[in-house]
């Protein structure tokens, strides 16, 4: 398999909004923060952390369409202060400043990520990940709800 052929995690599909507000709830997401979500579709995540939450945002993008997307969505909103949009792949992008980082990828997606996570995020940093598990950890709290969605919450180093 060449680098490239391996560097999608997941398709795009958009986490509904009351499924983001959940996950930056209960990742407790406050006022300043460093919000990170790795794979940021059309931003929704991350112009809500910015929007409702009050956080400094960075959505990473491999899908150019979608990254513009997102980036236009932020200036029509006026967030774009709060919000940068890298169009990357997300394994490339130093993410050690993060205070909270999101995801909507797969099981597998996740796994790809896992070294990286365990590297470079500091202790105390809380992973969300909609409906697909990192497998090997042990989450902090797993949330069944909005009914029909699954959120589980990890927190670096407990
Ligand atoms: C299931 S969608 C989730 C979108 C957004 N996080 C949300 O929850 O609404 C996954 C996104 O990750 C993007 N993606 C997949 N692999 C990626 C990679 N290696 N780097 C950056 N983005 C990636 C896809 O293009 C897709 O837009």
């Amino acid at each position: 398999m060449s680098h490239r052929g391996g560097m999608s995690l997941a398709p795009f599909v958009p986490s509904p909004p009351e499924v983001v507000r959940k996950m930056l709830e209960v990742a407790g997401v406050s006022y300043g923060e460093t919000v990170y979500d790795l794979g940021c579709g059309n931003g929704g995540i991350v112009i809500m952390a910015a929007r409702e939450f009050g956080a400094k945002c960075v959505g990473i993008e491999m899908r150019k369409d979608l990254a513009d997307k997102a980036t236009e969505e932020a200036k029509n909103q006026r967030i774009d202060q709060r919000v940068k949009i890298l169009n990357a792949n997300c394994l490339d992008i130093d993410i050690s400043d993060a205070d909270v980082v999101t995801l909507y990828l797969t099981s597998s997606g996740n796994l790809k990520l896992k070294d990286k996570l365990e590297k470079e995020l500091k202790t105390k940093v809380r992973i969300v990940s909609h409906d697909f598990e990192m497998s090997g950890w042990t989450p902090h709290k797993i949330y069944r709800e909005p009914p029909g969605h699954t959120i589980y919450l990890y927190v670096k180093g407990t």
